[in-house]
């Protein structure tokens, strides 16, 4: 089977392709860069042993699509090509909705002339907003509290009206928790653009020494230590979560649903804990006022995809800050 991966050389992206290649799929790669470095692909090749096709081209250009299926017989779609920053989001209200919502409605235009009618989609659980209880089952209401988390919703609903126009459409949308960590080689990772705004990509800059110290947002939480809790998940978890999904798009499910997390939440203090622990050295923070938007708690129900995907995470909180740490110290400026 042959899989286009739009957002391939991304975080996420790039941990599913080495999945995908070491499951023997073929891989074609779609990016614009303009979140990423076309040295991951390489470091996929090197980890993998196995080449892929990489085109860069952006998701709104439908001759770059027409251009890559007329080249591939394309079997289904990893739709990972987005902008993800919640606080840009609300600073560039246009450009999150024209590169997520209209680039995605863009591509599957393509996707339909060209026959290729099976996608997985890269939700978030930040389209369950602020949520009444935990864990969070994939029934639950939903909704959105910035831009960005509202380009994931009106995705999941335009994927979700073709799917119900066009029963010959295979819609897998998966909602992510908190994705962390990196591949267990060091060789590649998470390589955010300027000053990170994720926890574990800020801590670990401040472990090397590139930043100060950790601002904790908050510790007036309703949570164990005032700290906010999230369900993070090992990013190679995450990525065999994919493999698991394009498994199940052979049976032709329809639209389906996954939430992709561990079931665990971790403060932030705790967070911190364990990277100390991972790195050797403590991690200096201090406590800050809360980030305008944060929730207290966040973590999955994830038993859906055990049930019908047969897939669960594997690796704890100690591994994803080792791996982390490892990727984040043999390559202390990233891809550059
Ligand atoms: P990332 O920025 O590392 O990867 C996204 C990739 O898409 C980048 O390589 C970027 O260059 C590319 N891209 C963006 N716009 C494009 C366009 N118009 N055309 C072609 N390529 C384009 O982010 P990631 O963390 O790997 O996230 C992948 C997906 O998962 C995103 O859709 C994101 O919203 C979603 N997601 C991420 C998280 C998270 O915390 N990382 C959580 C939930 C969902
Ligand atoms: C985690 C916890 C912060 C940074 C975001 C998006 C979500 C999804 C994942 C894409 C919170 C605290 C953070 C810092 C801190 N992305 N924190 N100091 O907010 O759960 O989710 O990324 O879909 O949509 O909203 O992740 O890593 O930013 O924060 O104290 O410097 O760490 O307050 O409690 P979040 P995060």
């Amino acid at each position: 089977m042959k899989i286009l991966v739009t957002g391939g050389s991304g975080y996420i992206g790039s941990h599913t392709c080495v999945e995908l290649l070491n499951s023997g799929y073929e891989v074609v790669v779609m990016d614009n860069l303009c979140n990423s470095s076309e040295e991951s692909l390489n470091r996929v090749k090197q980890i993998t042993g196995k080449d892929l096709a990489f085109y860069k081209a952006d998701i709104t250009d439908r001759d770059a699509f027409k251009k890559i299926f007329s080249e591939h017989k394309i079997d289904a779609v990893i739709h990972f090509a987005g902008l993800k920053a919640v606080g840009e989001s609300c600073e560039k209200p246009i450009e999150y909705y024209f590169n997520n919502v209209a680039g995605t409605v863009i591509m599957c235009d393509e996707m339909r002339k060209a026959g290729v009618k099976n996608i997985v989609f890269s939700s978030s659980a930040t389209v369950y907003g602020k949520p009444k209880t935990v864990p969070i089952k994939e029934d639950f209401p939903l909704s959105t509290t910035n831009p960005y988390g509202a380009t994931k919703l009106m995705i999941e609903n335009i994927l979700t009206d073709i799917h119900t126009a066009d029963k010959e459409w295979n819609v897998i949308l998966l909602r992510y928790f908190n994705p962390i960590g990196a591949h267990e080689s060091g060789l590649i990772g998470e390589d955010p653009n300027g000053i990170p705004n994720n926890l574990l990509p800020y801590v670990s800059k401040v472990a090397i020494g590139q930043l100060p110290f950790v601002n904790v947002w908050g510790n007036d939480y309703e949570t164990k230590d005032g700290t906010g809790v999230r369900d993070y998940i090992h990013v190679v978890d995450l990525a065999v979560g994919h493999i698991r999904a394009v498994e199940k798009l052979k049976e032709n499910p329809g639209r389906k649903v996954y939430n992709l997390g561990t079931g665990n939440g971790y403060s932030v203090l705790e967070i911190i804990e364990n990277f100390s622990k991972a790195c050797g050295k403590d991690v200096p923070y201090k406590i800050a006022p809360r980030r305008p938007g944060d929730i207290d708690v966040c973590y999955a129900d994830a038993s859906l995809a055990k049930e019908e995907l047969g897939w669960e995470a594997k690796f704890g909180i100690d591994k994803m800050c080792e791996d982390l740490w490892r990727w984040q110290s043999k390559n202390p400026n990233g891809y550059k």
